[in-house]
Parts: C-alpha cells; sequence; structure tokens
C-alpha cells in the first residue's frame, strides 16, 4: 500500500484524541534545539502544531531546514505543563515525532515567513508563492473566497442566474483606455479587454435572463492608484423590470453576506441614502467617509455685502463662501501655508484660516478685514469652540466645496477606523464636464436621465438615475437605470457629440437590440479587489489580489508584459516602429 502522505492537517490536532498515530505534511516554521530534543512547528494551510522529536529515535532530524516540506508520523500528546501556549489553537498539544521524511527541500529564503517582519513590497510580489506562506497573505486569499462564495449563495438563493460574458470584445464606452488584443485571423483588426460587461448584461435583459451576477474580470488600462489595477474583479449584476430601489436591495444582500463573511459582522440596512448634491455640498466629495463630522457648512449668507474683498468679488461674481471646522489642529504657520498650497493645487483662489484664542478672538492673516458681526456669525456657522482651526474657501460652488472636501479627507480621522460606513449616493449628474469644455458621461452613456427634456436642454446639470456605493471614503461601486429605447439613447448620443452615423457605426448592433421590446432594467457592479480590501484592513488592493502588478504595470515574478519574438509578430500582421525598436534595444543593452 502506498504511503498516506497525510492524515490531518495541524489545526486538526488540537481536536483529535490524545494518543491517536497523526501523519501530518507540511513545512519546518521553526526549530529549537533543547539539549537532544529537538522542536520544530510545523505548518500546513490550517495551521500549525508542534513537533517533539529525538534525533537517536528520528533519523534526518540535523538535515531540517526552514520550509523544507516534510511529512511527519507521530503521536499525539497533551503538552507538559507550563509548556502550553493558550495563545496557540494547538498549544496544549504535540506530536512526538516516530518518522520523519523530507519532501523536498529549501533554498535560503528571501525573507521570513513571518508577519512580524516587514519585507519590501516588490520582493513579496517576485517571491509571492511565497508570501502566500506568511498568514497575512493567506489570510487576506481565504477572506476573499469566503466573501466571493457568500455573495454567490445569497444571489443565488435570490434566483439570480451566474452567466459569463466574453472577454475578447469589441471595444465599449466605459471611460478608460481599452486594452486590445490583435486578432491573428482578421490582420489588422483587434479585440477589445472589457472594461466591464455593460452591454452584454444589458443584452441579457433584452433577452429576458431578467436577474443576472458575473464575478467579471475587467480591464482597464489607466493610471495605477492603491486602488486601482490593469485588471480587476466586479460583482457585476443586472435585473430586469427593475428600480433604483430594487438595485439598492439587492446590493445590499451581497454587501451584506460578504461583510458577515469577512468580518463576522452585520451593518445595518438599508444604508443611507444622499443625493449627489447633497454630499457635495455637506462633505466635498462624491465618496464622502461620514465616520467623521468636520462638515462643509455654507457661510455665503455671513459674509453677504462684506468689505473683506477675497469674500465679497467671489459672491457678487454668483460664487459661494464655505468653510469646516478643523477642531484644534495647532498649526504652525508653514502647516498653515502647506494646507493653503494644497488648497491652490485644487482650484482654490486661496484659503482663509483662523484660530479661536483664548479670549474667544480669531487669530488669522484676515482678521482686521472682518466686522466684529461677521467674526462672531463665522464662530456660530462652525460651531467653533476655545482652540479650533476654522478653514474658509470662496469661489464657484462646485470648486470650493471639493477644495474643502480634499481639507477635509486630509485632516479628518475616524474616531473607530474599523468601523464600517457604507452609504449611497444617488442621482448624480448625466454629464460632466471635461478638461477641454465638452461633455462626458459622468456614468457611462446607457444611464437613464431624469428628464429628456432636461438633458436637452440643461446638459450640465441635468441629473440621471446613476447611483455609487461608498464605504469609508472609497467608491465601492457605480450603477444606473437604463435607457431601454433606442430613441433616447440616440439622444444621449447626440448630447455626447456622437454623430448618428458614428453612433450607428459604433453601436449599431446594440441600438438595434433596444428595438426588439426591451423590459425596464437597471444593475450595478461594485470592485471585489476594494471590497475585500477595506474588510480586511489592507491598504493596496495589491494586498487582496493574488498576483497584482506593480504602480508601473510590472508583473515582478514572471516579468510581463515582455517583447515577444518577431515571427509572432508577423503572424499577427504587426510591426514594431523603428523607435519603439530602437527603445527596446537600449533597454537590452
Ligand atoms: P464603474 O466603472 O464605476 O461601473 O466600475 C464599478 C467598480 O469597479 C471598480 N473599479 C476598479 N477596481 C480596481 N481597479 C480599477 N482600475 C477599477 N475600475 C473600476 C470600482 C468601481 O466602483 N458597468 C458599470 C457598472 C454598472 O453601471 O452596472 C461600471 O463598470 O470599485
Amino acid at each position: 500500500m502506498a504511503t498516506q502522505l497525510r492524515t490531518h492537517r495541524a489545526a486538526e490536532t488540537a481536536g483529535t484524541e490524545h494518543g491517536t498515530v497523526v501523519t501530518l505534511g507540511g513545512w519546518v516554521a521553526r526549530t529549537r534545539d533543547m539539549g537532544g530534543v529537538v522542536f520544530f512547528d510545523l505548518r500546513d494551510a490550517s495551521g500549525k502544531v508542534q513537533v517533539v522529536a529525538d534525533p537517536d529515535s528520528v533519523p534526518g532530524l540535523e538535515e531540517l531546514r526552514m520550509e523544507y516540506c516534510v511529512r511527519v508520523v507521530g503521536e499525539l500528546r497533551p503538552r507538559p505543563e507550563g509548556t502550553q501556549n493558550h495563545d496557540l489553537e494547538t498549544g496544549l498539544v504535540e506530536v512526538h515525532a516516530t518518522e520523519l521524511e523530507v519532501l523536498s527541500t529549501s533554498e535560503t529564503l528571501p525573507f521570513m515567513i513571518d508577519d512580524r517582519f516587514d519585507v519590501d513590497e516588490l520582493t513579496r510580489l517576485q517571491y509571492r508563492y511565497l508570501d502566500f506562506r506568511r498568514d497575512g497573505m493567506a489570510s487576506n486569499l481565504r477572506a476573499r473566497s469566503h466573501a466571493t462564495a457568500a455573495i454567490r449563495a445569497a444571489l443565488v438563493a435570490q434566483e439570480f442566474l451566474e452567466v459569463e460574458t466574453p472577454t475578447l470584445i469589441a471595444s465599449t464606452p466605459e471611460g478608460a483606455r481599452d486594452m486590445l488584443v490583435p486578432s491573428r485571423l482578421r490582420q489588422g483588426s483587434f479585440y477589445a479587454l472589457p472594461q466591464s460587461p455593460q452591454i452584454f448584461k444589458q443584452l441579457l435583459m433584452v433577452g429576458g435572463i431578467d436577474r443576472y451576477f458575473q464575478f467579471a474580470r475587467c480591464y482597464r488600462d489607466e493610471d495605477f492608484r492603491s486602488d486601482r489595477q490593469l485588471e480587476f474583479t466586479q460583482l457585476d449584476l443586472e435585473g430586469a423590470f427593475w428600480g433604483e430601489e430594487d438595485v439598492r436591495a439587492t446590493v445590499e444582500v451581497a454587501i451584506v453576506a460578504a461583510t458577515q463573511a469577512v468580518r463576522d459582522v452585520t451593518p445595518a440596512t438599508p444604508f443611507p441614502v444622499f443625493t449627489w448634491q447633497e454630499v457635495m455640498d455637506r462633505y466635498g466629495i462624491d465618496k464622502p467617509d461620514i465616520r467623521f463630522g468636520m462638515e462643509l457648512k455654507n457661510l455665503s449668507t455671513v459674509f453677504d455685502g462684506t468689505a473683506f474683498r477675497g469674500f465679497g468679488a467671489a459672491l457678487e461674481g454668483g460664487g459661494v463662501v464655505y468653510g469646516i471646522n478643523g477642531g484644534a489642529l495647532g498649526l504652525s504657520r508653514k502647516g498653515f501655508d502647506e494646507l493653503t498650497e494644497t488648497a491652490k493645487s485644487h482650484g482654490a483662489a486661496g484659503l482663509v484660516w483662523a484660530v479661536v484664542e483664548d479670549d474667544g478672538s480669531l487669530r488669522s492673516p484676515v482678521a482686521k478685514f472682518l466686522s466684529d458681526e461677521e467674526q462672531a456669525a463665522l464662530k456660530s456657522g462652525l460651531d467653533a469652540s476655545v482652540g479650533d482651526t476654522l478653514l474658509v474657501v470662496a469661489g464657484p460652488w462646485r470648486t470650493t466645496v471639493e477644495v474643502l472636501g480634499h481639507l477635509r479627507a486630509q485632516l479628518g480621522t475616524p474616531a473607530d477606523p474599523d468601523e464600517l460606513a457604507y452609504l449611497w449616493v444617488v442621482d448624480f449628474p448625466v454629464f460632466e464636464e471635461t478638461a477641454d469644455g465638452g461633455l462626458a458621461p459622468a456614468h457611462h452613456p446607457f444611464t437613464q436621465p431624469h428628464s429628456l427634456e432636461d438633458m436637452k436642454e440643461r446638459p450640465a446639470v441635468a441629473l440621471s438615475h446613476a447611483y455609487d456605493l461608498v464605504l469609508n471614503g472609497t467608491e465601492l461601486g457605480s450603477g444606473s437605470v437604463r435607457i431601454h429605447d433606442s430613441e433616447t439613447q440616440s439622444e444621449v448620443f447626440d448630447v455626447l457629440g456622437i454623430a448618428p452615423e458614428e453612433a450607428e457605426r459604433r453601436f449599431g448592433w446594440f441600438l438595434q437590440a433596444l428595438r426588439f421590446g426591451t423590459p425596464p432594467h437597471a444593475g450595478f457592479a461594485f470592485g471585489m479587489d476594494r471590497l475585500v480590501a477595506i474588510l480586511v484592513g489592507a491598504t493596496s488592493i495589491r494586498d487582496v489580489i493574488p498576483f497584482p502588478k506593480t504602480q508601473r504595470g510590472v508583473d515582478p515574478l514572471t516579468g510581463s508584459p515582455n517583447p515577444v519574438e518577431p515571427d509572432q509578430l508577423d503572424e499577427l500582421g504587426l510591426d514594431l516602429s523603428a523607435a519603439t525598436k530602437a527603445a527596446l534595444s537600449a533597454d537590452d543593452a
């Protein structure tokens, strides 16, 4: 009979009867030679257990090194009084080895398999398989798997169908740059990798699939941030005969299931709902962290007719004056200069700061320009106490609130960093202004405007049935009620400056589908990477992605992306430009 490689996993020894002979398989985590008797921790995917062995009766012990992969046979015994470890699940038992087999040896490790030692991220990514042996990554991957399983179970229970959509597609507009794949059979043509399954899920609704979900891999060639990768996973869903409330209720079921699976807490539902206008006005951002206050206050009436030109000119120009109470910041002059620079870098003309002195007066470079009444109204408007720092900005509404939103996000800290503050933001504008003064969809061009007339007459301010889910200041997901008739869809393309011929060429097949009795439908997608990262307390989504790319788009383990052989390019009908070839050979040199 073949040797049994394993009868128990390490963690199972905790619940196994003493005297049982167990066979374990795992890695040597830590060895201690205690004068004749060798102790080592055996680690497997389930945890660790202590092994005790006598070199005289167990051959091979002296060769044992860190991270050797071994099979151990031994008897399970209680640890002697005084040597028990109550912090460890298996801390009351130990395995007295009678047999040891080295299944494979290990070279010296590039880093310790121990979360207590910091390792730079590049090295961790280069040896990602060793990083998985550390508690942090292993438990993050488990959390991710549990979240996925819980969401799937919750949606299947609501009769959602899990449907896979293609990943070699025609380009669809989600706002980012596409990643392209050249076609060998139709040289000169390219597939796009999906930025999301948006159009396909809408086609499923046209097809009467009714309730769809998918853990969808999406690809966007956009700039990296700690919450962005070139490829990432969305939980994507869509429902027919659905309105906004139906979407919110279902997404909440999925989010609650994931939160319970990872955090073992049940967030209160329904999540609070704010309009876009309200969050911008109160927090200066469309993804507010509401775990702390420091809300923006409109001070425009306080400074109506003020002699201080900084505020007066803004108000006369149709602008506003808003402020926040930053609390007891205790900043130096240099600190205020830096805050002012931050405010300017986000578009403010300037930043007015004032500190409430012990006698209640205001210390501020502009105090002398403000009347006593204005100073008193400023303090009461911002609910100020002695020691508080007040920050005030004047200018056009959108810039003003956004500048204060940045300052609030920089200065505020939640009292309980573990708190989870989910919230909805609804009624986003249909469009947003682009850098060149044009209009782009604030969500995507398939979103239903509140009113078609309004959208055509006042596109810059018209609202839509688009909504976001926010967690602790991060946008977790977005969705909308969709346009379900081809005329409205064509009108939106028109406002976006996409001519009918171009719309027909790029999306004719989609406009056609909308003409076959499309049901009203709505949906949503949230980033699995972002959700799990916040739930496990990771600062970057890279920590919950098994094999992520670095900030420069590189996988340090496999070396991707890499140049390909010239005959591969030939086969695809591609040629590199002379400049690219020169750059590549310079890289090689
Ligand atoms: P949206 O573009 O807002 O909506 O994307 C939804 C969510 O996907 C996540 N996400 C990302 N995560 C990591 N890296 C990225 N580069 C990245 N880009 C987006 C975010 C985001 O909130 N089709 C629509 C949804 C719909 O309308 O149903 C869509 O994709 O968490």
